[in-house]
């Protein structure tokens, strides 16, 4: 059994107009829990669309997509986040506290509460990702890369099993770049599989990764 399955996608961008506006036609594709996968493929192909697809955010016109065998659709929103972590091409808007302790540790605030498990992952998270410095400062004047940095802590807080990030290296100088490899390493390292989608050859020649190309249709090569 896969972790996420995709069995028979169809997915047309334009409802109405079906003929002129199918991206997917018949997608298929199955991705184990401790994979490090990276999807590549032209720009519009449709590789941002294929993972809001994976963790229900779009809904197939025809076809399944499963996770851990059982119907996206059959999960709720936050059961799907506690198993697959998003990383938006756009990090800054998955923030909207003051600090990063609370933008870490709302979820749990105002939920379950702060067990002292809680805790300590907050500080392992923090840790790994080189936060240490910029607990204090207010996360709107952090530097794009220690944004991204805490969007990632975020999801790390839900101890997910799986992580997607949708073209994490765009606007990055090469410091942060090496950072962020860095960061993917560590994570890959602790048995969290990993789905990252970027155009960035030399990022991902640079990386433990199995490559699919995306192409037209939604053709998936090898
Ligand atoms: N909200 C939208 N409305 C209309 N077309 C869209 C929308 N989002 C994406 N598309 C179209 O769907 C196709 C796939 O987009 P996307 O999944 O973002 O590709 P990629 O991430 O590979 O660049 C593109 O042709 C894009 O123009
Ligand atoms: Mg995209």
């Amino acid at each position: 059994m896969a972790f996420i399955e995709l069995k028979g996608i169809d997915y047309h961008i334009n409802k109405k107009n079906k003929k002129l506006n199918m991206l997917f036609e018949n997608l298929n594709l199955a991705i184990e829990g401790n994979e490090f996968i990276t999807i590549v493929g032209a720009n519009g192909i449709g590789k941002t669309t294929l993972s809001k697809l994976i963790i229900g955010v779009l809904k197939p016109d025809k076809g399944q997509v499963l996770l851990e065998n059982i119907n996206i659709e059959d999960y709720k929103r936050y059961e799907i986040g506690r198993k697959i972590g998003y990383l938006f091409q756009n990090p800054e808007i998955q923030l909207f506290n003051a600090k990063i302790y609370e933008e870490l540790m709302f979820a749990y605030e105002f939920g379950e509460g702060i067990s002292d498990e809680v805790r300590k992952r907050y500080d392992t998270v923090i840790k790994d990702l080189s936060l240490e410095k910029a607990v204090n400062t207010p996360i709107k004047q952090l530097s794009q890369g220690e944004k991204q940095r805490v969007a990632i802590g975020t999801i790390l807080m839900n101890n997910p099993k799986f992580i997607i990030l949708d073209e994490p290296t765009v606007g990055l100088n090469q410091e942060l770049i090496d950072d962020l490899r860095v960061i993917l390493l560590k994570i890959y390292h602790k048995g969290i599989g990993v789905l990252l989608i970027s155009h960035d050859n030399e990022f991902v020649k640079s990386l433990p990764t199995k490559v699919l190309t995306l192409s037209k249709g939604g053709r998936i090569s090898v």
